[in-house]
């Protein structure tokens, strides 16, 4: 039994961002060493328009030639139909739409309102029910926009709400910027624990402002159970700029063994992972962890 879900996002979130194509081959062996870390859930890639993100035009590629474990579940994004039927002819088991909880943001990523943006999910929603296939939904800009600044948490819900009700079964609350401080989380988190159940939600930190791992402790402490996290902090997101990585796994790893929280994952094998794709991209992983592993 584990005790916190690690959702790994390195090959999707963490590779989209990087300005020269990552060969694919690199991106296959990058998932073939994460699913024999232990993690249970791997965010492969994204069937979005490469015209938006060249560097994940490759997904048909990598989904085929990766070797699958029967205890991982390889997911990828999609922004719409045709993101979806692409992705389940790749055998993708399970998807995530992707919403924000900011006018300004939803327009730069996607292209639509928000509203716009849900009615498109609808047709997604209902063929992923035909085909069995689950749902995750994100809502990005939980607490800050970088377009619009301060976000109202009376947003998050709204959207997460919708998300939910069109048959999500988990929603990744993204703290797109790293700008959210821990009171700002905790303060979120205490509106929706009053109106959802806690284990439909995820939390998706990126690190920009060094607020990550404190985020994530104090949604430990409200109950959040599953976490987004990205081997070497590699990531970004293309459509907010100065966005840095993810939190780093090896990070949120050691923080949930101090715990004494049970995950299934190994903390070297992580770490190996970490410098593998560190050594490809030409330089040193984005965490304090893995750089004193390394030189002890
Ligand atoms: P659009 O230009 O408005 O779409 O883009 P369109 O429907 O007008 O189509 C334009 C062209 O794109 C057409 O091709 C379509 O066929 C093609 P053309 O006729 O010009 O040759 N197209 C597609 N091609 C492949 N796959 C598809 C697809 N859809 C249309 N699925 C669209 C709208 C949503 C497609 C575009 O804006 C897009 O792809 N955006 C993706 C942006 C993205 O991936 N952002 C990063 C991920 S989100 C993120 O990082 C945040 C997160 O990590 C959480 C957090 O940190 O907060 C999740
Ligand atoms: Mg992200």
């Amino acid at each position: 039994m584990i005790d916190v879900l690690l959702y790994e996002v390195s090959p999707r979130d963490g590779l989209q961002n990087e300005k020269d194509f990552v060969d694919t081959d690199i991106k296959i062996e990058l998932i073939n060493k994460l699913s024999e870390t232990g993690l249970k859930k791997i965010e492969a890639t994204s069937f979005v328009s490469p015209k938006w993100v060249p560097q994940l035009a490759d997904n048909l590629d990598v989904m085929r030639a990766i070797k699958r474990s029967n205890s991982v579940t390889y997911s990828a994004l999609t922004p719409n139909l045709k993101g979806f039927y692409a992705a389940i002819g790749a055998d993708v088991r399970e998807v995530a739409v992707f919403a924000a909880a900011s006018e300004s943001f939803s327009k730069k990523n996607i292209n639509c309102s928000i509203s716009e943006s849900i009615e498109r999910f609808r047709p997604l929603m209902a063929m992923a029910k035909e085909n069995n296939i689950a749902v995750r939904g994100y809502v990005s800009c939980v607490t800050h926009c970088p377009y619009e600044g301060a976000v109202d948490p009376k947003q998050v819900m709204k959207v997460s709400k919708l998300l939910l009700d069109m048959g999500c079964y988990e929603i990744s609350l993204g703290d797109t910027t790293g700008q959210a401080t821990s009171k700002e989380i905790k303060d979120l988190l205490l509106l929706i624990r009053n109106s959802f159940p806690i284990e439909n939600f995820a939390l998706h930190c990126h690190d920009t402002y060094g607020q990550a791992i404190a985020n994530i402790l104090t949604g430990l402490e409200l109950g959040i159970r599953t976490i987004d996290s990205s081997v070497a902090a590699l990531g970004g997101c293309p459509y907010a700029k100065g966005a840095s990585g993810n939190v780093a796994t090896e990070d949120v790893l050691y923080l949930l063994n101090g715990l004494g929280l049970n995950t299934g994952i190994d903390l070297d094998k992580i770490i190996d992972t970490a410098w593998f794709i560190s050594n490809k991209l030409g330089r040193v992983p984005n965490s304090k962890i893995s750089l004193t592993k390394r030189c002890s």
